[in-house]
């Protein structure tokens, strides 16, 4: 086979570029090592920032995001139990959308179906070679048969764990990595949510936080110590300390999934559109300048969210070796955060994701 960009991996990232190179006239395969009902399934993030949800809904995947989303215009900053709003509407008259990923995974897929493929589900044994040739190559199993695409460019959309990154030339990639001192236990639960909007919850025995993929579904999060054991968080505990750190949560059948962000399905929009405008360049204007400036311009945006993130998280958990300096400078932290109008519009700027240009 042979095709213009060879895309590993139909997530988010994946399956957006795809669409977007349609728009553009560019042909590409996509090849994913999961069934279409797995990556259709699996719990992910679930917070849409406002560039992005008007985005999906620009290029032709946002009608049921439009329907069942779930805008909201703010959040609460829960500190020690007294519950405070932060309002993006008055603040910076923008709004997330709660959508889960499965959901716009669905909505990719059906798309890309539509528009006449390929994509290929449960291929085997992705090995990608050439990679610093102009002609790198895929190859794989699918159903029994070995495959090779031959391309232009190779798209590695498989995530952290995928088989793209470690292919990577060495010498080309450089890790910054920060590994917190504790984990999240994510909890999916069949019930009304307590609360319209997501909770973040400040506590002395640790952060929560109240978030929701449906009318019917919420999704909560409690920091625990790293790498604890499942097993250590029976039914029970898990709805005593939701109680404790939330309070008003009710006992109620809970499935256990891996803990997981909000900004990782953003990033990875906000990247893949970078990249097809550079690979639109390439094959329209025979210009590279946008290809060679891809890592610059993406790592820009990657950086302000990990700052972010990194921010709000050291300003809401419990940390191992914490001081009582510590623990006041945290509280100053939320309580200038939440009564101060300039500290909460930067905070509402960041959380609704800053616009793509
Ligand atoms: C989620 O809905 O899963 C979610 C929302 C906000 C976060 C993290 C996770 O900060």
């Amino acid at each position: 086979m042979r095709t213009q960009v060879g895309i590993i991996g139909a997530g988010p990232a994946g399956l957006m570029l795809a669409r977007l190179l349609h728009l553009q006239g560019i042909e590409s395969i996509v090849i994913e090592n999961r069934s279409r009902t797995y990556i259709e399934n699996r719990i992910r993030a679930g917070l849409i920032e406002h560039w992005a949800a008007d985005f999906l809904i620009e290029v032709g995947v946002g009608a049921r995001l439009q329907r069942e989303g779930m805008p909201h215009w703010g959040i609460n900053i829960g500190i020690n139990g007294d519950l405070h709003r932060i309002d993006f509407k008055a603040l910076v008259n923008k709004r997330v959308t709660i959508y889960g990923q499965q959901e716009v995974v669905k909505d990719l897929v059906e798309r890309r179906l539509a528009d006449g493929g390929p994509l290929f589900f449960e291929v085997a044994d992705v090995s990608t070679h050439d990679l610093t040739g102009t002609q790198p190559k895929i190859r794989f199993t699918h159903e029994g048969r070995a495959q090779q695409i031959e391309c232009d460019f190779i798209a590695g959309c498989d995530g952290f764990h995928g088989i793209c990154r470690p292919s990577i030339p060495d010498g080309v990639l450089s890790v910054f990595e920060r590994d917190y001192p504790f984990g999240w236990l994510g909890i999916l639960s069949e019930s009304p949510p307590p609360d319209h909007e997501l909770v973040y919850s400040y506590t002395d025995r640790g952060f929560a936080l109240y978030t929701m993929r449906s009318p019917t579904l919420a999704r909560l999060y409690l920091q625990c110590d790293h790498e604890e054991d499942i097993e250590s968080w029976p039914d029970r505990r898990i709805w005593d300390e939701l109680h404790r750190r939330l309070g008003g949560a009710r006992k109620l059948e809970a499935h256990i999934v891996p803990p997981t962000g909000a900004k990782g399905m953003n990033l990875a929009f906000a990247d893949v559109v970078v990249l097809s405008r550079a690979l639109d360049d390439f094959y329209k204007k025979k210009a590279s300048d946008r290809l060679e400036n891809y890592s610059a311009a993406c790592l820009r945006r990657v950086w302000y969210a990990q700052r972010f993130s990194w921010w709000m998280t050291q300003i809401m958990h419990r940390f191992p070796h914490e001081s009582a300096f510590d623990r006041r400078r945290q509280l100053s932290d939320l309580d200038y955060l939440t009564s101060s109008k300039v500290a909460a519009t930067s905070l509402a700027e960041q959380y609704v994701g800053l616009p793509l240009d």
